[in-house]
């Protein structure tokens, strides 16, 4: 994410989250209401994938055919020249607004867009595979890479003024996608260990309702992990709920800190490894919870229920399971550590080649 300094310390905090999240069958046509609201009128950008959120996208602008001028931009990569072609529209067509459709990645393009250009943005997730739905929270790299070509002022990613969560399109979205949720929610429960260790060893600011909250989300997930397995309506709700509750964890904390630790250092070292051999790399969600498996064996946590709940929910287990090459798990397990400035399990210089093989074999991921 790009922290925005808003970490709660001593002193002056602030909380930032949406104003509006409209949940359930059907939202999507109650866009048009919300957007007057909130006095969103004008002109907007819509930012969407280039497949099946693509059509999601064109419906939701015949809906606002009237009431708002559109243009639609379709993030085909999730990458900074997405996001610098949002950037651009915006700035050549007055641009009062963005709206996100789509799976993580649109969205994470919409937020540092909508950073950039100083203008507010609503989301409408399309499936329940990330906990980015409600948050000010980007992908790490990207925010990184946002970071150093758009300058100090991408800084500031806020939350979304409202979210638009439309149940009958989330259910129809791939089945992978609620079990890469799923192993989001999961991964709160090592991320929070974590948190908890930087505070106590390195004195690090520390909420415990952003903690708890979290760790709420994460039960609520594993409490109900069969049902995400069978994939009814029911559960979509369980799991978007949850999710949306892992992102305002991380609003009121003003950090990704409840959200994100080892298990998500290792995704991203996963992601790294991978495109440096040119392999698309698994489900955000999927790495995740292979991370938390092991995050949660070297933290003394209970890894075996934690694997048992995955199971539950039909999530990968093994790398195999998860068609990810053996030797790149143990590959990120080594330098996870390195990819941010966040102290966790992994400590200060991170798993010897030695020791990420056995962890590895020792949990069955490998
Ligand atoms: N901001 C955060 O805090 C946060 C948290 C976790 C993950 N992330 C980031 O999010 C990204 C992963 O998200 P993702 O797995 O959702 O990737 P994604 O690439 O956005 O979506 C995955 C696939 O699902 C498709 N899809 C989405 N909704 C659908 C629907 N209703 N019906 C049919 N297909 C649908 C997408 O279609 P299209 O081809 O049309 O896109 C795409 O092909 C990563 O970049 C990750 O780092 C961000
Ligand atoms: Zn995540």
């Amino acid at each position: 994410m790009v922290d925005n300094k808003l970490i709660s310390g001593k002193g002056l905090e602030r909380i930032e989250s949406p104003r509006y999240i409209i949940f359930g069958p059907g939202a999507l046509r109650e866009t048009p209401d919300v957007l007057a609201n909130l006095d969103m009128v004008g002109k907007a950008i819509v930012v969407s994938g280039p497949t099946e959120t693509k059509s999601i996208a064109e419906e939701l602008i015949s809906i606002l055919e009237g009431e708002v001028a559109v243009n639609h931009i379709i993030a085909s990569e999730g990458s900074i020249k997405d996001v610098l072609s949002v950037v651009n529209e915006a700035y050549s067509n007055e641009v009062n607004f963005l709206i996100g459709v789509g799976g993580g990645k649109p969205l994470d393009v919409t937020k540092l867009a909508a950073a950039k250009l100083g203008v507010r943005y609503v989301t409408v997730p399309t499936s329940a595979s990330h906990d980015g739905i409600a948050s000010p929270a980007v992908n790490f790299s990207l925010s990184r890479e946002a970071e150093a070509k758009l300058g100090e002022g991408i800084r500031g990613v806020e939350a979304p003024t409202a979210v638009i969560a439309d149940t009958n399109i989330i259910n129809r979205s791939p089945k992978i996608t609620f079990k890469s949720g799923f192993g989001d929610l999961v991964a709160k429960i090592t991320a929070v260990r974590d948190w908890e260790l930087a505070h106590k060893l390195k004195d690090e600011p520390y909420s415990e309702y952003a903690a708890s909250m979290s760790l709420l989300s994460a039960k609520i997930a594993t409490d109900h992990a069969s049902e995400i397995r069978s994939g009814l309506e029911e559960s979509t709700r369980i799991l978007v709920k949850a999710l949306i509750g892992s992102g305002v964890a991380i609003s009121i904390a003003g950090s990704s800190r409840p959200a994100s630790g080892s298990e998500h250092m290792f995704s991203h070292a996963l992601d790294m490894v991978a495109s440096k051999e040119g392999i698309k790399s698994a489900p955000h969600g999927i790495q995740c919870a292979l991370g938390t498996i092991m995050m949660a064996y070297l933290q003394g946590q209970d890894w075996k229920w934690i694997k048992e709940k995955l199971r539950e929910a039909g999530v990968p287990t093994t790398a195999e399971e998860a068609g990810i090459r053996p030797d790149l798990i143990v590959k990120a397990l080594t330098i996870a550590h390195k990819i941010r400035n966040r102290y966790t399990i992994l400590g200060e210089s991170g798993l010897t080649e030695r020791a990420a093989e056995k962890l590895a074999r020792a949990t069955g991921v490998i």
